[in-house]
């Protein structure tokens, strides 16, 4: 099997895992598969639990701050792998996706402004949105019998008529897994700034 064992059965019950122990709260019965939540059962990367299992055995858990070696390899990474450098004060640190994109949403627009997302697409979008008093205005996604596409006529429309402040991404496409082509990228991006939409783009998967 090589390095990893993706065909180890691992137990996570009892391990506070909501994909198995949360299944009562949410559905009234356990006895179900957690389809619904995007979760891994493989092991983490040994590496991983390593620099895990070295911070846990020092005995004081106080407050921790992001040393620069956190930054470097993100900026390193993004250099490596996407040739785009990419400065230290250009990023920042958030506690989760959906926080980060619930934080662009008050920062760049205000309440009532418009939000462009693209259904089907992971339900949070929509939350945060409305959530934060934001009006979500569904671009949806074509299907095609067989694929789905980027509508972006539709999306012209929108940015040209409904006057959206934002735009939600999601590339890779939670559901369909559609990773967009570097043309469909670069009309968003067209698009984006002709009308004056800025795109918050979740690059997640
Ligand atoms: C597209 C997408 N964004 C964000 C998340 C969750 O991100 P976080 O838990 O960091 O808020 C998921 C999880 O399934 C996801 O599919």
């Amino acid at each position: 099997m090589g390095k990893y064992n993706f065909d180890q059965l691992i137990d996570r019950h009892g391990s506070g895992a909501m994909k198995v122990d949360s299944l009562n709260e949410f559905f009234g019965r356990d006895d179900l598969l957690g389809l619904w939540i995007a979760d891994m059962d493989f092991a983490v990367s040994p590496r991983i639990r390593e620099a895990l299992s070295r911070r846990i055995e020092h005995p004081v858990y106080g407050y921790a701050g992001a040393p620069q070696s956190y930054w470097d390899s993100i900026t390193g990474w993004l250099a490596r792998r996407h040739n785009w450098n990419v400065k230290r004060e250009e990023i920042t640190y958030i506690p989760g996706v959906v926080k980060g994109i619930a934080l662009a949403i008050n920062f760049f627009t205000q309440r009532g402004d418009k939000v462009v997302i693209q259904p089907p697409v992971y339900h949070p979008f929509r939350m945060v949105t409305e959530g934060n008093g934001r009006v979500a205005v569904n671009n949806p996604l074509i299907f095609d019998g067989n694929n789905y596409r980027m509508d972006l006529e539709g999306l012209e429309r929108i940015f040209r008529d409904e006057h959206p402040k934002m735009m939600i991404l999601c590339n890779p496409h939670n559901p369909v897994g559609i990773q967009w082509s570097v043309e469909v990228l670069q009309e968003v991006a067209r698009l984006a700034k002709k009308y004056g939409v800025t795109v918050v783009s979740d690059e997640i998967h």
